[in-house]
């Protein structure tokens, strides 16, 4: 099966009330935990690729990767620009094989993000590629971008009607007080889930998308800091409120720190277990089971997208 957008996807999913889950990939060992996960599941699947990963991996690899996935799972399977902050990012990877790219314009004035968004849209629909937009700013810290909290702001919905309406774009990340990165709440977690209903009511059918939805599982950073990290008070989205999200308009569910802490703590647990060890398969072998386990208890527990492929 070829690489597929997220149209068939985000409209089966709207209508029966789960969530795609979108996943961040950087190299082999975390394609093969995730699509593992998806084949032994049935579910269809998003992997995304950030600017980062693609400068780390090279475009290329990760592409070859991703067709190696369809090959061995047989699954509906999207390749996602994370993030993408230009047109001319979004057209490399529109020309370079990718079927949805996200431009993130949620730092510009809401007239300028229009613009630019539009100009993604133009060009990606032209080539059969779907388009994030994102409207409203999330805390936290993606690539070297740090947003501190009194710089994010919640999602207007009136705006958000405005802005699909005027750019076109196939889905839409919002701010509802999700945040990138291991520490999102300073207090008790809280989402704006009436902001959420707000836009479900201005637009009817419309995916929406939930970044910064890790819920930093307590299991792997116990495990980190029990082989000598360092990552006191570090705090998720509770899954009952992912959950809630996946049964209203959201669509889309981006995980990627809840990925990355239990590849870290695999890590750090095999090294102190086997000092000796010095053959990367023995301590990258444990994080790719634990990657394969984390994504499948979010396909069935948190996102519902099992047995949809
Ligand atoms: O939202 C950002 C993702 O977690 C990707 O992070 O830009 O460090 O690859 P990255
Ligand atoms: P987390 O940091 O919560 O995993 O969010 C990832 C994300 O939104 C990628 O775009
Ligand atoms: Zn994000």
């Amino acid at each position: 099966m070829p690489l597929v957008g997220t149209k068939e996807m985000f409209s089966k999913a709207y209508k029966e009330g789960y969530a795609i889950g979108a996943f961040n990939v950087n190299n082999m060992e975390i394609i093969q935990g995730i699509t593992e996960a998806a084949k032994e599941e049935n579910a269809p699947l998003i992997l995304q690729v950030s600017a980062g990963a693609r400068k780390y991996a090279n475009h290329t690899y990760l592409v070859k990767l991703v067709e190696a996935a369809l090959i061995e799972t047989n699954l509906p399977i999207c390749l996602h620009l994370d993030h993408g902050d230009s047109f001319e990012l979004c057209k490399s990877c529109i020309d370079g094989g990718f079927t949805s790219v996200m431009i993130d314009g949620s730092h510009l004035a809401f007239e300028d993000n229009i613009a630019l968004t539009r100009k993604v849209v133009e060009y990606a629909h032209a080539h059969n590629v779907v388009v994030e937009g994102e409207l409203g700013r999330l805390a936290g810290v993606e690539d070297e971008v740090k947003v501190a909290e009194e710089h994010a702001f919640y999602t207007d919905p009136a705006e958000a009607q405005e802005f699909v309406e005027k750019t076109g774009v196939d889905s839409l990340a919002i701010a509802i007080g999700t945040s990138h990165g291991a520490y999102k709440f300073k207090s008790e977690p809280m989402l704006r889930f009436d902001i959420l209903e707000e836009v479900g009511r201005r637009l009817p059918n419309f995916p929406i998308v939930l970044h910064g939805a890790s819920s930093v599982l307590p299991e792997y950073v116990d495990m980190i800091n029990k082989f000598g990290g360092k990552m006191p008070g570090a705090k998720g989205v509770p899954e009952d409120m992912l959950r809630k999200a996946a049964s209203m308009a959201v669509c889309k569910i981006n995980i990627d720190s809840d990925l990355r802490l239990a590849m870290t703590a695999l890590i750090r647990k095999s090294f102190a277990e086997d000092p000796a060890n010095f053959d990367p398969r023995k301590y990258l072998a444990p994080a790719r089971d634990a990657i394969r386990s984390v994504v499948r208890h979010k396909l069935v527990n948190v996102l519902g997208c099992n047995g949809k492929a």
